[in-house]
């Protein structure tokens, strides 16, 4: 486990001893995240050791070491806009290893796949095949190409988190897959390697993606049997997390969740998945400072230096995340958790039910390294919290 609480203070766990979060704090004044790397990189370990190829979703965070570090590894990347593929090459991932998804590709990022000569291109839409195929045929290039579809699963997860349900913009239409088909044989310009899938985010119940591996396959089968000289199947990310715990079962889960992928498909095929949030959530916390307890005729705010600025998925997506003070006084309070920004939504927990805090303390939330960093933004003028990382008894601060 990545953080945990020994003698009512919360510590980062290494492989060289515990670091005390709090002395962290000392000189800081602004709200900062802390990535204990060795956590991420045991997970990515344990994927690869799976026999699947592994290309991290590098939205979930884009930390320039976290890149690194999984590049080296032997891992490769998910990226989904020009600005993506550019820092995962910049950070050591070969182009023989990157995917490149994203329902909105232009020209630009097209032609910047073909000039890199990348793994795969997955086009979401029969409209970017198109664009794709004359754009290789005007280069006189041959594409390498998945198609990824929407085949119709309402994975049990946040709606807003959902991505293959017949509403989303997400990948080719299941139901117009024999036409893009009909369209795409014989094609010169594009080579059909893979068919691909992404079913949703923060799905922890596997028997979803088996059920999905499943459908895969059998698609994966059927094509091959009209001559469609297929190799891969790309079976997405997803693997969600249970951020109620600590998640010391985590990595028997992701056994379990690989296990049951390369079981269900029935097909010869080399397996790719793209997982996010699974390998980096963990690794994270995000440290605040309480700047006042505020009590109302209803309610008992903890108000914190960071917000929604900072990480937006409670608002996004009532998410819930366990916040902890970084010495606790063995006493209980009861919180509403917000930060500074002026919006009612800028909320963190209502109501709970957690070890007590004073103003001028420091809290952390927990498992903040995916979609935290990634998706903070500079609204009221609030300035970026910094990214510290540890590895290897150094920090690297961004
Ligand atoms: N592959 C594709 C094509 C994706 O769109 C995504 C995530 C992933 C892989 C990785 O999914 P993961 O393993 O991380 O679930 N901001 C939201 C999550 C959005 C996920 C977007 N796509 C959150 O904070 O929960």
């Amino acid at each position: 486990m990545a953080f945990i609480e020994q003698n009512q203070q919360w510590q980062m766990r290494t492989s060289e001893g515990d670091i005390a979060l709090t002395g962290l704090t000392e000189h800081a004044t602004r709200p900062f995240y802390v990535y204990n790397l060795e956590d991420a990189l045991t997970r990515a370990a344990r994927f690869l050791a799976a026999g699947v190829s592994v290309h991290y979703a590098m939205k979930a965070n884009s930390h320039p070491r976290l890149l690194r570090e999984l590049a080296r590894l032997g891992l490769g990347a998910d990226v989904v806009s020009l600005g993506e593929l550019q820092k995962a090459l910049a950070c050591g991932f070969p182009p023989s290893k990157l995917i490149f998804s994203g329902v909105a590709k232009d020209r630009e990022e097209l032609e910047a796949a073909l000039e890199q000569q990348i793994f795969q291109i997955n086009c979401e839409s029969f409209e970017e095949l198109q664009l794709l195929e004359a754009i290789s045929r005007e280069r006189g290039v041959v594409a390498d190409v998945a198609l990824r579809l929407n085949i119709h699963i309402a994975a049990p997860t946040h709606a807003h988190v959902q991505t293959a349900t017949p509403e989303s913009k997400f990948g080719i239409d299941i139901t117009q897959l024999r036409d893009v088909l009909a369209w795409a044989r014989g094609k010169s310009s594009l080579r059909l390697r893979a068919i691909a899938t992404h079913i949703g985010s923060q799905i922890e119940d596997l028997s979803v993606f088996e059920n999905m591996a499943g459908k895969m396959g059998q698609l994966y089968r059927d094509l091959q049997g009209d001559g469609f000289p297929l190799e891969r199947l790309d079976l997405g990310g997803g693997l969600g997390i249970n951020y109620q715990e600590s998640g010391a079962g985590d990595l028997a889960k992701a056994d379990e969740y690989l296990k049951k992928l390369k079981a269900a498909h029935g097909t010869g095929a080399r397996i790719l998945v793209e997982p996010g949030r699974f390998l980096v959530a963990r690794m994270g916390v995000l440290l605040a400072k309480v700047i006042y307890i505020k009590k109302t005729s209803t309610q008992h705010f903890m108000v914190l230096n960071a917000g929604m600025n900072c990480l937006m998925r409670p608002a996004l997506y009532e998410a819930y995340h366990r916040i902890a003070p970084l010495k606790t006084k063995g006493v209980q309070g009861r919180y509403t958790v917000v930060g500074p920004i002026c919006e009612s939504t800028d909320k963190f927990a209502v109501d709970r039910d957690m070890p007590a805090a004073e103003r001028g303390d420091w809290v952390a939330i927990f498992d903040t390294g995916a979609y935290g960093a990634a998706m903070a933004n500079t609204y009221n003028e609030s300035p970026l919290p910094k990214e510290w990382s540890w590895l290897g008894g150094r920090w690297e601060v961004t």
